[in-house]
């Protein structure tokens, strides 16, 4: 039986999702594509479970929700993967908790924001994440989930 204070369960990814990734499928699909956020989440869980990983995903358009997620993931998961959506541009709250997580940190966007119009280019959550996968669609949900997965297992 645990003691109730065992270190980060090696075993669970965060995924987190912020405002309007609600309305992925309907949500401007010419940029984003048609797949639900329901899809790509079970793309992520797919590939967590081949690395042997738990992923408990959570979607807010609120911003404290999501820091309290973040607090909520400390001492508890290993790894975190946030596409934070417009957050990512703007929320130095978000920042400062992802600052405060132990594990590795993947951002995640569907777009290439980059490549998109001037106020995307910058992210905040950038300096505080490992490292950025972008402009995949779909498919970055199981990269960021791999690269994790790797970063866990001692890959460089
Ligand atoms: C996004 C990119 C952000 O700039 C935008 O605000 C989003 C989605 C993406 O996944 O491409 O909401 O995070």
């Amino acid at each position: 039986m645990g003691s109730g204070r065992e270190g980060p369960a090696v075993s669970l990814v965060v995924l987190l999702s912020g405002p309007n990734l609600n309305l992925l499928g309907e949500r401007e699909p010419a940029v984003y594509g048609t797949a639900t956020l329901a899809e790509h989440v079970a793309r992520a869980e797919a590939t967590a479970v081949r690395h042997g990983f738990t992923l408990e995903h959570l979607a807010s358009n609120h911003e404290g929700e999501l820091v309290e997620a973040v607090h909520s993931a400390r001492g508890r998961a290993a790894a975190l993967v946030i596409n934070a959506g417009a957050l990512s541009h703007t929320s130095w709250s978000l920042h400062d908790a992802v600052a405060a997580f132990e594990g590795p940190v993947v951002e995640l966007h569907l777009s290439n924001p980059a490549a998109r119009e001037p106020f995307r280019h910058t992210s905040v959550l950038a300096p505080v994440a490992d490292g950025l996968i972008a402009g995949f669609g779909g498919l970055g949900y199981e990269l960021a989930v791999d690269a994790v997965a790797q970063l866990l297992k001692g890959a460089p």
